[in-house]
């Protein structure tokens, strides 16, 4: 069986070797400090991060982030703006196995290409804008470390989602290319906060290897303070559903990205407290 590897639009490449176990899943604590940056997003969270049944379930608002026990937040008020887990236009919405997009065909309103070294055209160079403007940010500073980093794919339509997922299945069946790619209507890329990262010759695009790559490494440590998340990281298959991806960040606001960072809290599922999707239900 050919090997694949994740995420890219393109054809299918040799796969992660070391996509594991997971060794925490579920047994982190919701963070309590979980706030995006209301200059970058569309409405303020409480304090506390907990959701509004405006737009969250009420599983799920009981499963958010919660007060910190030594400094309660304010009560939510009819006028708290909160941020969805399941509206694909929130920062905080959370796409995998057991979380389709709704609806499906969900396509973003604002995407734009950001102003930073691209290594792919069309719609895949584009991300809605307020991904773009923080990876204009976070680029812009990788070079400013030395670190040449590129936009390898971004936005992915459900049609284009489509022709990958069932390239990959073509090539080496359904079961393996569930671990790489997501079905249509299930990926990040539909949303406009996903993008995938390669450096500046292309060196292991895709590839496990990427992740030794400087782009990667650089990501890895610094993407929190620009809103970015590593999505699916080493050894959370069971968890994410996915094999690592060093390549894909997933933009989900400063104040939940630091929060993951500095708990180290490693996939959203653990963070919001939401079921593992290693699987589609
Ligand atoms: N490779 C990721 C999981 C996607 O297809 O969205
Ligand atoms: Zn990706």
């Amino acid at each position: 069986m050919t090997a694949l590897t994740a995420c890219s639009p393109g054809s299918p490449a040799p796969s992660p070797t070391a996509a594991g176990l997971p060794t925490a899943a579920g047994s982190l604590t919701p963070s309590s400090t979980a706030t995006p940056s209301p200059s970058t997003l569309s409405a303020a969270a409480t304090p506390s991060g907990v959701l509004t049944t405006e737009h969250a379930p009420a599983a799920e608002t009981s499963t958010a982030p919660g007060p910190d026990a030594s400094s309660p937040a304010p009560a939510p008020t009819a006028a708290t703006p909160k941020f969805s887990l399941t509206d694909p236009t929130s920062p905080w919405v959370v796409v995998n196995k057991r979380r389709p997009l709704n609806p499906t065909t969900f396509a973003p309103a604002d995407l734009v290409q950001p102003r930073v070294r691209l290594a792919i055209s069309g719609e895949a160079s584009m991300v809605n804008s307020t991904t773009a403007a923080a990876a204009e940010k976070m680029f812009a500073a990788a070079a400013a470390d030395g670190v040449i980093m590129t936009l390898a794919s971004g936005y992915r339509s459900y049609s284009t989602q489509v022709t990958t997922y069932n390239g990959y299945v073509n090539t080496d069946g359904r079961a393996a290319a569930d671990t790489v790619s997501a079905r249509p209507g299930y990926s990040e890329h539909q949303t406009g906060w996903a993008m995938d990262i390669g450096d500046g010759g292309g060196v292991c695009s895709f590839l496990p290897c990427f992740a030794d790559q400087p782009a990667a490494v650089w990501a890895k440590a610094n993407a929190y303070k620009f809103g970015f998340i590593v999505r699916y990281p080493a050894g959370m298959q069971a968890v994410t559903g996915y094999v690592h991806e060093a390549w894909h960040l997933r933009y989900v606001g400063t104040d939940v990205a630091t929060a993951m960072a500095t708990r180290g809290i490693a996939t959203l599922e653990q963070y919001f407290g939401l079921p593992a999707a290693p699987g589609y239900l």
